[in-house]
């Protein structure tokens, strides 16, 4: 029989818009929502979502009293349902036996735990969070007890990209969907598969077995956080020998087995992920001793947090090695653009650096103020913050571009420049501005992988 009944456990950034979009192409399955954070849920409920993403306030209203709807009776909700996703965080561990670097699966565990509890009959439960290799393996010990199968559980890892999630899974370049080979397996992906070819293609439906999909969502975080660990290693050489990252950029790019996409230099990466995903693949690695391929991919995290303290030191060095009691405006808070999230964002480090050199620190960003503010809760003394960037520069010595928000790059910087203390700096960490036309404005530009351009010697 088909799957009528739908469970998300897990509202948060991937749980809230996969299965809004979930509901909004498949009006007549049932969609629910289930999350332990009773005030996510409330949000979600009244069409005000918790989170900022592109699009996602009309595909969620178009959801809302129809055929999706939020709750925190997970018992009641486990009940109702036939198929049950689960997307709940699983970020670095920060205790014990791989601290720092595996996964910590405890609210994975927890989620399972609930399921077997309050399932009355045969469920297919589905792993979108992105967890370590053979985790679906174990929650399927967790939740089948010793001779009874009620559970069958499938791998779906989630793809979407923050700021472009509701596009991302509306046109999802692949789904990727594991299961036991086993007919009942077999059976379970069958039934996922009629759900998202409702929308998507089948071709681009991939089905293979459980260990292959749950490496292949690591693999690919992994190979993207590279990508940008590679071009911002050759930016650093670009800023020594008078090449431009732009122009090297565009010339590798248009090689057609590189491509050009995810190959802009700037501060380099954050967001809640990819150092996550690295570090828990690096933790794989060198559990099962191999030393060398967790070395390798450990060096695309180490690399990152270099370039990142580079920049931050990059400034101190230009601004005549001294930032005490100066003004700085940090244009942007979130790890990218068109979002607010503020998770292990680039910004985070280098407000931090600037801070300890006793700089006077004016955070703006357009959606990331709140979370920024909660971030750096214990300089709260140190740092003001404002959602208007001209006022954020105003007797400021320098402007640093953190995230590449379009409205910072469509401001009146001729005016922004007549309020700022001089020399003024401009710190471009996103190549976001023009940096000939804010030279010859009268900025001091010290953009990423090209050589700056100084008003003195
Ligand atoms: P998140 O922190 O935004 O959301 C997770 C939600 O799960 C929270 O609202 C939390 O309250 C809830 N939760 C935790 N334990 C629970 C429990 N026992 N019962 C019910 N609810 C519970 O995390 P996220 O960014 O949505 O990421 C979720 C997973 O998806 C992670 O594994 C992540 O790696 C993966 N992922 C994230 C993205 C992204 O762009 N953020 C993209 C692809 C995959
Ligand atoms: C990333 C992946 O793109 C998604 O496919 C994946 O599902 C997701 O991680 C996840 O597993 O959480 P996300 O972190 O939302 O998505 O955003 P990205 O667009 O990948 O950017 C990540 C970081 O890399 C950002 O800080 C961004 O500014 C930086 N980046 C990206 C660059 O510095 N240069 C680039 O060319 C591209």
């Amino acid at each position: 029989m088909a799957v009528r009944n739908i469970l998300g456990i897990g509202a948060g950034y991937v749980g809230g818009p996969t299965m809004a979009v979930m509901a909004a192409r498949c009006p007549d399955l049932r969609i629910e929502v289930a999350d332990i954070d009773e005030e996510r849920v409330r949000a979600w409920q009244s069409g005000r979502p918790p989170i900022y993403e592109p699009g996602l306030d009309e595909v969620l209203r178009r959801g809302l009293g129809r055929n999706l709807s939020f709750t925190s009776d997970l018992p009641a909700a486990i009940r109702r349902a036939e198929m049950i996703f689960v997307s709940v965080n699983t970020p670095t561990k920060v205790f014990g036996q791989g601290m720092g670097m595996a996964a910590d699966l405890q609210h994975w565990e927890a989620t399972a735990r609930t399921i077997r509890a309050h399932a009355p009959g045969p469920r297919i439960v589905v792993e979108k969070s992105t967890v370590p290799v053979r985790t679906a393996e174990a929650m399927d010990q967790i939740l089948n007890e010793e001779g009874t199968r009620r559970f069958e559980v499938l791998s779906n890892p989630e793809f979407l990209a923050e700021g472009t999630a509701i596009r991302d899974l509306e046109e999802p370049d692949r789904v990727l969907i594991g299961s036991a080979e086993t007919p009942a397996g077999q059976a379970a992906a069958a039934e996922l598969v009629d759900i998202y070819a409702r929308w998507v293609p089948r071709e681009r439906i991939l089905t293979m077995n459980v260990w292959s999909s749950e490496l292949s969502k690591l693999a690919a975080n992994a190979f993207l956080a590279q990508r940008v660990s590679s071009i911002n290693a050759i930016a650093e050489l670009c800023e020594i020998s008078g090449a431009r990252i732009g122009e090297v950029a565009r010339a590798v790019g248009m090689d057609r087995r590189i491509g050009p996409r995810f190959l802009e230099a700037g501060v380099g990466f954050g967001g809640s992920c990819f150092r996550k995903d690295v570090l828990n693949l690096v933790y794989l690695c060198r559990h099962s001793g191999l030393t060398e391929a967790a070395d390798y991919w450990h060096s695309v995290v180490r690399f990152n947090d270099h370039h990142q303290a580079r920049f931050a030191a990059g400034i101190v060095s230009q601004m005549f090695n001294t930032l005490v009691g100066k003004r700085i405006a940090l244009f942007g808070f979130a790890f990218k653009a068109d979002t607010g999230d503020t998770r292990d964002s680039p910004a985070i480090r280098i407000a931090r650096a600037l801070v300890e050199e006793r700089a006077r620190l004016v955070i703006t960003d357009p959606q990331a103020l709140e979370n920024a503010r909660r971030e750096l809760a214990d300089l709260a003394d140190r740092i003001e913050f404002t959602d208007d960037p001209c006022e954020a520069a105003r007797g400021a010595h320098a402007i640093v571009v953190v995230t590449g928000w379009r409205q910072f790059a469509e401001l009146d910087y001729g005016r922004i420049l007549a309020t700022m203390e001089r020399p003024a700096f401009l710190f471009d960490g996103r190549n976001l501005l023009d940096a000939e036309r804010m030279f010859s404005l009268g900025f001091n530009v010290v953009p990423i992988g090209s050589p700056p351009r100084l008003h003195f010697e």
